[in-house]
């Protein structure tokens, strides 16, 4: 079995309620949203044409790309409105005395 390793990203109060924050972790491009009183990782790619997300308005949940303005539920990456029709990435995050951790590896297929 696999063990979930969690890497620190930043402090809860790095990230404002209703904003979303872009950090490279270990070389993957994750941004952190800060939905309602939670904090979601996605990956920041947006999956119509692949500009990054970060900087995008967020409606309780929902992530949309500044570019053309498809959305997202930061919860479990679903597409929530086009032109996207495929879902994002999303991370394992948890936070611990104030600091966002995330798991890349979760989805890893085990040794
Ligand atoms: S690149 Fe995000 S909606 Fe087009």
């Amino acid at each position: 079995m696999t063990e979930t390793h969690y890497h620190f990203v930043a402090m809860t109060k790095d990230i404002a309620a209703g904003k979303n924050k872009a950090y490279i972790v270990e070389e993957h491009d994750i941004l952190i949203c800060h939905s309602k009183d939670e904090f979601f990782a996605v990956e920041n790619l947006c999956s119509h044409a692949m500009a990054p997300l970060e900087g995008g308005r967020q409606r309780a949940y929902r992530l949309i790309c500044p570019l053309h303005g498809a959305s997202f539920d930061v919860r479990d990456g679903s597409v929530k409105g086009q032109p996207a029709f495929k879902p994002i990435r999303t991370y394992p995050l948890r936070v611990v005395d104030g600091r966002i951790e995330v798991a890349l590896n979760a989805e890893a297929a085990p040794d």
